[in-house]
This record gives structure tokens, sequence and C-alpha cells, in this order.
């Protein structure tokens, strides 16, 4: 799979959506499911809690299947503005029944449903630093007292801060997608190409990234009403912060 085999007539996640679960864990690197795993470890719910969970810019719904698998009766509704990755998401998560919605929304202006836990993987970096405080002031409204929202992101400190961690990190994500090339899961073609169409669809603005550190977003939570506010994973950039409402 080269850069042209993806169609960029399309949105940047409409495009690599055929391919998402099978690249995207070896584009990322390693601590992308690591992070996912973690995220579910986190849920404070035991295996028999009725709750409902919101994941917000679902992607494949990897998290909100997750979810199902391990707490069977939970409710999950995850929640994309791109109609490709919901298209997936939807026949993901279709043999749980009703207990699985999936719905068109835009971070930016999105009514929260009413939930215990809200879950967001790699989204937030693509929402500009304006529209933070109103996605997370409607994720506090949503959730009922005492829940939570666990966000999993790339989280910077600055341009020389990420250039050096880059750099540190470089030999394990080297190692991580050697791994995945000798097990067959990817060819180097297929990842050269995924960089290399991420890399056009950014210079055409068709894929635009923010980058925010950790201490902008738990700011934001503070501020948006959560109670209880930290960051409870780190693997080089990739932080997991999880809040708390007051019960
Ligand atoms: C990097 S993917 C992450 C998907 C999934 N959460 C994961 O961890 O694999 C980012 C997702 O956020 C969605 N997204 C980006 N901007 C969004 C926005 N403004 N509103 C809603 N969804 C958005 C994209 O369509 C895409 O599915």
């Amino acid at each position: 799979m080269s850069e042209s085999d993806f169609d960029d007539s399309q949105a940047y996640f409409a495009a690599i959506a055929e391919s998402y679960d099978r690249l995207q864990p070896v584009v990322v690197g390693p601590a992308y499911q690591a992070g996912l795993d973690f995220m579910l470890e986190l849920i404070p719910h035991g295996p028999d809690d009725a709750f409902v969970c919101v994941e917000l810019g679902c992607g494949t719904a990897v998290l909100a299947e997750g979810v199902l698998e391990r707490f069977p009766a939970a409710r999950c509704i995850a929640m994309d503005n791109e109609p490709a990755m919901l298209e997936i998401a939807g026949k993901k998560l279709a043999a749980h029944g009703d207990r699985a919605e999936v719905r068109m929304a835009e971070a930016a202006t999105a009514e929260m449903p009413e939930c215990e836990v809200v879950l967001s993987s790699f989204v937030l970096h693509h929402v500009p630093p304006e529209d933070l405080p109103g996605l997370l002031g409607r994720t506090a409204a949503a959730l009922t007292s005492g829940g939570c929202a666990i966000i999993l992101d790339t989280m910077e400190a600055g341009p020389r801060w990420g250039e050096q961690i880059g750099a540190a990190s470089g030999h394990l994500y080297r190692a991580h997608v050697q791994a995945a090339i000798a097990s067959g899961r990817a060819t180097q073609d297929e990842i050269d190409g995924r960089w290399a169409f991420k890399r056009k669809m950014k210079e055409e603005g068709r894929d635009v990234e923010h980058s925010h550190s950790a201490g902008d977003i738990m700011a934001a939570m503070s501020v948006a009403g959560f109670d209880e506010v930290g960051l409870v994973w780190r693997q080089f950039a990739f932080t997991i912060v999880m809040a708390f409402l007051r019960p």
C-alpha cells in the first residue's frame, strides 16, 4: 500500500478508515495499544455494573468494543464526525445489539448524552484550543455525579521537548514496526505510504493537529467543572489524564 493507495479526494480519516484497525497500532507505536488497554483498566466500575459510556471521536470504536465486552451490563454511545469511521464502528458494535449506538457528532458542538463515563483517545489534538473549554464543559455537564472522563492523547511540553522525546523513543518505535512487519501484520511500504499520506494531508491543511500540554488539558478540565483531575499514565508524549466529578 503506497501513498497513492489512499484516496485523497476524501478527508484524511475517511481515506485511512479501511486499514485503520490493522495499521494504526503499528503506525502510532507501542503506546497506542498499551494506552487503550490501560484506559479500560481505569474504568471505575465492577464487571456487573450497568453504566453508560460515551466514546468521543471513536474512530472504529476500539474502546467502545472493549467496554461492551468487559462490562456486559454497560451501554456505549460511540461518537465521531467521520461517516467512514462510523460505518466501520457501527458494523463492529452491531453484535452488541441495543447496548451500542453510533452517532455522528462534531466535537466542537455535539450534545453529549448523559453518562457515567466518557472515554476519548487521540482526539483532543484535533480540537483547537479555543474549542477545548466548550467541549470539556459539555463533557462535565453530561456526566452524572461521581462520573469520570478518561483521556488519552499525545501531550507535549513544547517543540524542543517533542524533538528530544521523539529521538529518545525512536529505537523503540523502529523495533515495534519491525516486529509488526516480521509478524506479517503490515509491510514497510504500507507504513511508509501511510506516513507520506499523512504528511501530504497535513501540508494541504486536511489533517489539522494542535499541540496541547498535559497542563493545558488538566487546567481546562478543572475550569470545566471536574473536581479531581490527574495524570495517571505516561509513555513519552502519550499521556492519560483522568478526571472525576464529586459523587
Ligand atoms: C486519531 S483518530 C482516533 C480514533 C480512536 N479514538 C482511536 O484511538 O483509534 C481521531 C478520530 O477523531 C475523529 N475526529 C477528529 N476531529 C473530530 C471532531 N472535531 N469531532 C468529532 N470527531 C473528530 C476522527 O474522525 C477520527 O475518527
